[in-house]
């Protein structure tokens, strides 16, 4: 028995990175997993891709911008026609767009705030609202909502200020919604990464040689995780021992925390 086997997931951002490294794990626990993208030709592939290593109907994709609401319906609609139910639902969805912080305009501001924020918030609202209709599942359980947030959530950064004004935001969101979502049964948890090796960080590399703030590719990286008490940045699979604790029944106690996987950059 898997930890999370038979419970019908939805992971936004699982295109690639650490979003299809969450619902791949969850896949190998026994889990059914909707993975969802505003790179629908992405998740199709991945979905495809996990079809042929894992039971084909425990595995389906959706195109979803997580800043529209209509759409993210319809992803929880699609999801509920193929497995039944939405017991967990991921908000990892997120963008980063550097910029010297004398130079953020209201472009990156919003765009940044957007997915990470508004999305976020969009999505723990319209997951909810299924999991109200649909009462409590067969195991017992009213469902739990689970944010990506960051070390960003915890200290605002150099050149990334939405970014970490928007991580902010995220915990506060998982704070709000734990307390108002306690009556339905319903929790929400988050988990923060530190520097985690993906296409993320590779193009926040290149955007900060771009605006002078490093001089050559890698060094950002380096300096920025020089810090990092288990001695080297994470790769997506350092995340997912954790991610599948807070979609199984052994996280049922958590509600409104925010663990932190950072390899111990930063302590608090
Ligand atoms: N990589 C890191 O070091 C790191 C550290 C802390 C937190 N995070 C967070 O982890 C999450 C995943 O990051 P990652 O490193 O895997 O990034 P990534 O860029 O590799 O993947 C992000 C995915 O989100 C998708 N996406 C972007 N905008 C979207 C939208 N509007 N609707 C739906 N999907 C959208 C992208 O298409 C992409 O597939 C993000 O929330 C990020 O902020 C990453």
């Amino acid at each position: 028995m898997g930890r999370v086997t038979g419970r019908a997931c939805i992971v936004t951002g699982a295109a690639r990175g650490i979003g299809r490294a969450i619902g791949e794990a969850l896949l190998e626990e026994g889990a059914k997993v909707c993975f969802a993208d505003i790179d629908g030709d992405g998740v199709a592939t991945v979905a495809r891709e996990n079809a042929a290593r894992f039971d084909p109907q425990h595995v389906t994709s959706a195109r979803v911008d997580v800043t529209d609401r209509a759409a993210v319906r319809a992803m929880i609609d699609h999801t509920v026609e193929t497995f039944g139910r939405l017991d967990v639902k991921f908000n990892n969805a997120g963008v980063n767009k550097p910029m010297n912080f004398m130079d953020v305009d209201e472009d990156n501001w919003n765009f940044v705030m957007g997915v990470n924020g508004l999305g976020c918030m969009i999505g723990m609202q319209e997951a909810a609202r299924q999991m109200m209709a649909q009462g409590r599942g067969p195991d017992g359980m009213a469902g739990k909502i689970v944010n990506t947030a960051s070390i960003a959530s915890r200290q605002g950064f150099d050149n990334v200020a939405p970014y970490c004004a928007s991580k902010f935001a995220v915990v506060s969101l998982t704070q709000s919604g734990a307390r108002d979502l306690a009556k339905h049964g319903i929790t929400v948890t988050g988990f923060a990464p530190g520097v985690v090796k993906t296409e993320m960080w590779e193009q926040v590399d290149r955007d900060l040689m771009e605006i002078g703030a490093s001089a050559r590719p890698g060094q950002a990286m380096e300096e920025f995780s020089a810090s990092i008490l288990k001695g080297r940045v994470a790769t997506p699979p350092d995340i997912t021992g954790t991610t599948t604790f807070l979609a199984s029944r052994e996280s049922d106690y958590m509600t409104g925390q925010i663990v932190m996987i950072d390899g111990g950059m930063t302590l608090v």
